[in-house]
């Protein structure tokens, strides 16, 4: 496997890349509605991890695509995922004041505004996706579009959501806490791995590999995220550490103990990496991926 220190640097490329595309593709701040434009700008560029865009362009690397063709579906769905904390941390959802090491946004401007950056984040996603752009055939974008759409709709990250509300206060069986996180986390990143594939014009068999490693690394990502809810701090997180406990929410550690959760998540690594037996180096970075999504700090 490529060395750690590629990874790094690959990340950091992707990362720059992302951000200086959703620069130019953001209203600029001081047309009007500017205090809507400044809120879109304040919850996009302050310091996410930006995984999902990584992931975009990572797989489409290991269907050995240009790095090109896979800009807009990484910042689509970076958008989509943008959206979706602003509006998770509001008051009737996780009721959350710091994000990414900020007050949040509806802290830092207000509810209303903050419920508009959401749905104008989305908007724009979808934008992006179905613009004219000669590096994507235009049937690949539609298949993006709908990909993105059943991955951020009722059946993916809202209705994940959803099921997070609804389980408030419930015990959940491991199954049905599985399929919440599944929904909730893993359907952007599994659509992000799927977008990546597409934009490369990889063929059935590299989407079905794909398919299980993203499964996987979708459903550990939220494993780890409340493993870090509980043994990390605030600081380091950018956001309140003990929220999950606090709010009485169904977790893999609650259910699992801590041990448990942290063993989950090396067997889904594992299962994350045997997806990617038929690629070669072309998905080393998936797979430093995959290690990081269990490792991370934050
Ligand atoms: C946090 O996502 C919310 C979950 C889906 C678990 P990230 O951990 O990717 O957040 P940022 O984008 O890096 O802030
Ligand atoms: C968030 O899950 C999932 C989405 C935003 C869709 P969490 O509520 O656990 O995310 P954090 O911990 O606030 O980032
Ligand atoms: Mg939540
Ligand atoms: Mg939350
Ligand atoms: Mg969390």
């Amino acid at each position: 496997m490529q060395t750690e220190a590629s990874f790094t640097d690959f990340s950091k490329n992707c990362v720059s890349r992302v951000e200086q595309i959703l620069e130019t593709q953001l209203p600029p701040p001081d047309i009007e509605p500017s205090r809507l434009h400044r809120a879109m700008r304040y919850a996009t560029f302050n310091g996410g991890k930006r995984i999902r865009p990584i992931l975009v362009y990572a797989s489409g690397l290991a269907c050995k695509g240009q790095i090109q063709q896979m800009d807009l579906a990484a910042c689509a769905v970076e958008l989509i995922h943008t959206y979706s904390l602003v509006h998770d941390d509001l008051p009737a959802m996780d009721d959350d004041d710091l994000r990414r090491g900020k007050p949040t946004c509806h802290r830092a401007y207000d509810e209303a505004t903050a419920i508009l950056v959401g749905d104008a984040l989305q908007s724009l996603a979808f934008r992006l996706l179905s613009r004219k752009e000669e590096a994507i055939p235009a049937t690949t974008r539609l298949q993006m579009i709908e990909l993105l759409a059943t991955a951020s709709g009722s059946r993916g990250m809202a209705g994940g959501q959803a099921m997070d509300i609804d389980a408030v206060n419930r015990e959940l069986a491991l199954p049905e806490l599985e399929a919440m996180h599944i929904h909730k986390t893993g359907a952007l990143i599994r659509a992000s791995v799927q977008m990546g594939a597409l934009a490369a014009g990889s063929d059935e068999k590299q989407q079905r590999h794909l398919g299980h490693y993203a499964k996987a690394i979708g459903l550990a990502f939220q494993v780890q995220d409340d493993i870090l809810d509980i043994i990390s701090d605030t600081d380091t997180l950018g956001k309140t550490q003990g929220k999950d406990a606090a709010a009485n929410k169904p977790t893999y550690p609650g259910l699992l103990g801590l041990d448990g959760a942290r063993q989950k998540a090396r067997e889904l690594l594992d299962e994350a990496l045997d997806a990617l037996t038929d690629f070669g180096s072309e998905a080393d970075q998936l797979r430093h991926l995959a290690h990081y999504v269990v490792q991370r700090s934050h």
